[in-house]
């Protein structure tokens, strides 16, 4: 038989998401890159200037923050800039819109709330969100707007030219972590060594037992236990469609951009 073209996958694909009636929506950092936000593991991604093993998990940025807390600023700049600059994108947008065809459990890897912004109602954050800051409790202390993540940006921004840096970090950072009297607060994230986000994580699992098909778009799928999330599913009966650029391991493989697949798969699928 002749190899299948991409728009014989793209109607494939669109086939089985119509007659879905639960999908898994999984998604990873390549559904926000066109919304500016760079991924982790790309050529250009936030660990290939800034070592996962210094700034992805806790011990290793404090270690950073005592040492070299203007490199520690540059990270947090890097990190929290282009959230604050972001919208979400035609494949955010896509994924909400799938709501009013089929239920769509939307499970994240990603911290930038984009999901929630685009209108997906129903959205498991596994990694945790940086909108939101906890006490040690795990307690909401406050909630982020991208408005307060464009001051600490403006603040590191201006600490970074500072003699005094090492004094201002708190100042520049308190709005997200920092002490008061009932003790620490920081960002509700999840950093390699953390426990999943609950109740997300356990709902994601579930969802995964339940649903009849996943659309897995703009993740590398090497980070634990997220990344077990559509073998799962495809091992409970689950069809599992993939988008990216990258090679693939699903059922069904469209290749490209999300913002240019996401939105002509569920254009095809409910027409
Ligand atoms: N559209 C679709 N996919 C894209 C796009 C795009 N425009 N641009 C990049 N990608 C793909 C990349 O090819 C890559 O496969 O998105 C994927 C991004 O992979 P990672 O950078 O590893 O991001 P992710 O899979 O979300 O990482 C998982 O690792 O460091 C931890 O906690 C962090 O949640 C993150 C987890």
């Amino acid at each position: 038989m002749a190899d299948e073209t991409d728009s014989d996958r793209l109607k494939e694909a669109a086939d089985w998401l119509r007659s879905a009636r639960h999908v898994v929506v999984f998604t990873g950092a390549g559904i926000s890159a066109e919304s500016g936000i760079p991924t982790f593991r790309d050529a250009a991604g936030l660990w290939t200037e800034f070592p996962p093993d210094q700034f992805a998990t806790w011990q290793g940025i404090m270690a950073v923050a005592a040492k070299s807390p203007g490199r520690l600023a540059r990270f947090l700049i890097a990190l929290l800039e282009p959230l604050a600059e972001a919208r979400p994108n035609a494949a955010h947008a896509a994924v909400a819109a799938l709501e009013k065809h089929t239920r769509v459990t939307v499970v994240t890897q990603n911290i930038d709330g984009l999901h929630q912004e685009a209108g997906s109602s129903r959205v498991l954050q596994v990694h945790g969100t940086l909108l939101e800051v906890v006490d040690r409790t795990g307690q909401l202390v406050r909630r982020l707007t991208r408005d307060d993540l464009r001051t600490i940006v403006a603040r590191l921004r201006r600490m970074t030219d500072q003699p005094a840096r090492s004094v201002l970090l708190p100042w520049a950072i308190r709005p997200m972590a920092g002490l008061r009297p009932r003790g620490t607060y920081r960002p509700r994230i999840v950093l390699f060594g953390d426990a999943m986000a609950e109740p997300d994580w356990s709902q994601a699992m579930e969802a995964a037992e339940a649903c009849d098909c996943v659309l897995s778009i703009g993740t590398s799928r090497t980070v634990m236990p997220a990344a077990m999330l559509p073998s799962q599913a495809r091992a409970a009966g689950a069809t599992v469609i993939e988008v990216g650029p990258d090679a693939c391991t699903g059922d069904i493989c469209l290749r490209g951009k999300a913002g240019d697949i996401v939105p002509a798969l569920v254009a095809l699928a409910h027409k």
